[in-house]
């Protein structure tokens, strides 16, 4: 969701302001997901390098993710929108920690899922993975199951369960993946927009979808470097 901050800048307005306004193309954003058909949304909210921003700023983050929990409750339930986190989510206070737990719990089920990735790092989320998966291996190995190393190695992610993304959205100009999904974006394809997130509407949501769809066309639908 890039670009909050220079949304802000433009109108001589706090950062702050910014990622409300963020939080805010987050709810339209869900919205239209929901009505293309789209079953996933993973959203980058807060990296692991956003630590190092003004303590100002991260506290107001907090503060505004932890408002989205207990303001959306009703709304995410009433809508089938299952609330997921991926991330170190040990790394936040313990306080936020258990209200994303009971939003999860609550929300479980729903048949669109969420995705917020708090204190992420795609690198950071493969070491953690290379940990769990030796010891799951093991296992696995001494159960005498097959160990299909991928797809172990998946489950082993803060993403299990959750299908690769199909499209990346890049908002604001930057052109890198900056440690997002690492491993899940393998065969994804990329969208790259000059808008600012706050100002990301129905608009250039349409275009992402459609260039996505052109670009599923002209390879046949097929997935993944091995198949085509
Ligand atoms: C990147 O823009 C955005 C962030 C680091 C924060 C995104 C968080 C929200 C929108 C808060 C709400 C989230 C939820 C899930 C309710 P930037 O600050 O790097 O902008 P800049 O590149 O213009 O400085």
């Amino acid at each position: 969701m890039d670009g909050n901050g220079r949304w802000a800048k433009r109108r001589h307005l706090p950062r702050l302001m910014g990622h409300q306004a963020g939080a805010d193309a987050l709810d339209r954003t869900m919205h239209w997901c929901k009505e293309a058909g789209i079953r996933y949304l993973t959203v980058y909210a807060f990296s692991t390098e956003n630590w190092k921003r003004s303590s100002d700023e991260v506290s107001g983050l907090m503060k505004l993710l932890s408002h989205f929990i207990k303001s959306k409750e009703k709304e995410l339930v009433d809508n089938g929108v299952a609330f997921r986190v991926i991330g170190r989510r040990e790394d936040l206070s313990p306080r936020l920690q258990k209200e994303i737990a009971a939003l999860e719990e609550k929300t479980k089920g729903g048949d669109f899922t969420l995705v917020v990735a708090l204190s992420y790092g795609g690198r950071d989320e493969i070491v953690r993975a290379a940990k769990n998966f030796n010891a799951e291996a093991q296992r696995r190995r001494e159960h005498g199951e097959s160990v299909e190393d991928e797809a172990v190695f998946s489950s082993c992610l803060d993403t299990a369960g959750i299908p690769d993304p199909d499209l990346i959205v890049r908002t604001s100009g930057e052109l890198r993946l900056s440690n997002f999904l690492l491993w899940q974006a393998a065969y994804a394809e990329f969208y790259f927009s000059d808008v600012l997130w706050p100002d990301f509407d129905k608009q250039e949501f349409d275009k992402a979808l459609a260039s996505f769809s052109r670009r599923e066309r002209r390879m046949g639908g097929r997935k993944g470097e091995g198949e085509g």
